[in-house]
């Protein structure tokens, strides 16, 4: 058995009710309304005067799913992040969470669902400049009221910055920096991993390292949301949407028993604008070979 076959494996017992990896979508669903899946996003747009940076996407992703996002420069895969995070909220369309409509909350449910739920990595760094490596990892334990350095210390060391901990970020390379803002994602071991571009700055051993730690996540069940320009990054996912000009230009999927379990959810392919989705092999994302 391959590594991708066992991952399907995995994969399907992880969207199986009832199994043992399946906790958190159950308790996904049991929260949710109906949909079963942890998000859910409605005919979501985003407008800027003239320009629809996301034009009426619809797309469910169940608990436990490993999804990447691809798509040109401008395409939207930010605006779609920013959105699904909470970081900010759709001209038009729903968002819902666990079942939890986000337009329905107010600023301190949000900031909870941010606190709880999710964990960002971020596509600009947003480390705080005067902390160390290790504090920044604390700052996002402090919003979750327990601090605890030594927890801090082994995040850190996962993603293979130990000697580096108690640097501050303008004395870390680009590389180094981005896998302090991995670390500080996984510190309160969030549902729903949202990483926008997290490989962009690492050479080919670091992204080897943030690769391994994402398939760990996912294989406990970790929901992870990935955009990257990277083919090789996407192909690990095991479902692709490809975003042109804020549109659905396509979708694949990698792990055919996944795509099984989801449709047999009753999940539906990704939508946007007037755009049929499409299935035709010619509008694949990506289609590098799988080296895990
Ligand atoms: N605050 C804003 N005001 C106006 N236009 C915006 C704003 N934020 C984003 N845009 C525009 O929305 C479009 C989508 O931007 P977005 O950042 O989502 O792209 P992206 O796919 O993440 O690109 P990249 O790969 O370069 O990061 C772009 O044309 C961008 O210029
Ligand atoms: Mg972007």
């Amino acid at each position: 058995m391959n590594e991708n076959q066992k991952s399907s494996a995995e994969q399907e017992s992880a969207l199986v009710p009832g199994t043992e990896v399946d906790a958190k979508q159950s308790s996904a669903q049991s929260s949710g309304q109906g949909s079963g899946m942890l998000l859910d996003l409605q005919g979501v747009s985003k407008i800027y005067g003239d320009l629809r940076a996301l034009d009426s996407v619809s797309l469910s992703v169940p608990a436990g799913q490993w999804l990447a996002v691809v798509g040109s420069s401008g395409s939207g895969k930010t605006t779609l992040m920013n959105i699904i995070g909470c970081m900010d909220s759709p001209s038009e369309g729903s968002v819902l969470l666990e079942g939890q409509r986000l337009e329905d909350m107010g600023s301190a449910q949000l900031a909870d669902v941010r606190k709880d739920v999710v964990g960002l990595v971020f596509q600009k760094f947003y480390l705080v400049p005067h902390l160390t490596a290790v504090e920044n990892v604390m700052v996002a334990q402090y919003y979750h009221s327990v601090v605890d350095e030594q927890q801090a210390l082994a995040a850190l060391e996962r993603v293979g910055l130990a000697e580096r901990a108690h640097h501050l970020p303008g004395q870390l390379s680009g590389g180094e920096q981005q896998r302090v803002c991995v670390a500080r994602a996984l510190i309160n071991n969030p549902k729903l991993i949202l990483a926008d571009e997290p490989t962009g700055n690492l050479d080919e051993v670091n992204e080897k390292i943030v690769l391994e730690i994402f398939r760990q996540l996912h294989e406990q069940g970790t929901t992870l949301i990935v955009v990257t320009h990277d083919a090789l990054v996407a192909s690990c996912a095991q479902r692709e949407i490809m975003l042109s000009h804020g549109q659905l230009a396509g979708e694949t999927w990698n792990d055919q028993s996944a795509r099984q379990a989801y449709n047999s959810a009753g999940g539906r392919p990704a939508t946007s604008g007037s755009t049929i989705p499409s299935h035709n092999p010619a509008n694949a994302p990506t289609k590098s070979p799988k080296t895990r």
